[in-house]
């Protein structure tokens, strides 16, 4: 079963066609990068993905099923933004992705529960290199850092799909590799699947198993709406294996 399966998807947002019947599979445990010209709708399909977005038309199948209508815990999602809360420390910042997506199910975190989570917290924080830094506050931390604890906050939860959308774009270039290892670390470790957007070309080929472009086919000059993007390049990239992800509850 494929972790993702996409048939003739179409979305359109009144009169523009913003994606065209894209047709993808996508097995569990791969990295997929995406590139694309600006306003291709690449942010687009990852919101898809997520389930904030329905496609206008075609399908959109999660392990065979539909998307669920709302994002969920086997999904999670880093933008390049950092989406830290200022007055919480690394710690108590990690711990609400696990309430976020506990509340549903678990209720807020006390008592042996919260010890648990904490030392969950504590290894994942060790894991990416900030274990020390634990009880700083988001201010304190370099812009790396902050997108480090970012990423390990939708990790935590351990999903099965990890969605970054340009999550490196706003860094200084010279800590990209430290980010490209951690983020590899956390795949390898988490057995995810995962997408992600880049306008790094090379990135796109050093972090992923497969590549897809987005591109227009067809473009009309007079009428630019007309037309989606849809993926033009779909490449399998050598010397990375997919992940040996097996039945994916993990
Ligand atoms: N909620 C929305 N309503 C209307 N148009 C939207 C909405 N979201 C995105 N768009 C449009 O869809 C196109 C693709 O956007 P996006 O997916 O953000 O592109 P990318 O991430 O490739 O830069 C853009 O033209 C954008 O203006
Ligand atoms: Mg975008």
């Amino acid at each position: 079963m494929a972790a993702v399966t996409v048939k003739r998807l179409w979305k359109e947002y009144g009169p523009q066609v913003v994606l065209e019947n894209l047709n993808l599979e996508i097995a569990h445990g791969e990295f997929v990068t995406i590139v694309g010209a600006s306003g291709c709708g690449k942010t687009t399909f990852l919101r898809l993905l997520l389930g904030v977005e329905k496609p206008t038309r075609g399908e959109l199948l999660l392990d065979g099923k539909p998307v669920p209508a709302e994002p969920g815990p086997e999904r999670g999602i880093v933008f390049q933004r950092y989406s830290l809360f200022p007055h919480l420390t690394v710690t108590e910042n990690l711990l609400l992705g696990l309430e976020f997506a506990g509340s549903r199910f678990l209720g807020r975190l006390f008592g042996a529960r919260r010890r648990v989570a904490t030392e969950k917290a504590n290894q994942l924080l060790d894991s990416i290199g900030l274990y020390a830094a634990r009880d700083k506050y988001p201010s304190q931390l370099s812009g790396g850092m902050q997108q480090r604890l970012s990423i390990a906050q939708s990790v935590i939860c351990e999903p099965r799909i990890l969605l970054l959308d340009e999550p490196f774009g706003a860094l200084d270039p010279g800590i990209t590799a430290d980010m490209h290892e951690i983020i590899l670390r956390l795949w390898a470790l988490n057995r995810m699947t995962i997408f992600m957007i880049t306008h790094d070309l090379k990135e796109s080929f050093q972090l992923g198993t497969r590549l897809l472009v987005f591109d227009k086919r067809r473009h009309d000059p007079q009428a630019p709406e007309a037309y989606g993007a849809t993926v033009t390049y779909d490449l399998p990239l050598k010397g990375r294996d997919i992940l040996p992800v097996g039945q994916a509850s993990a």
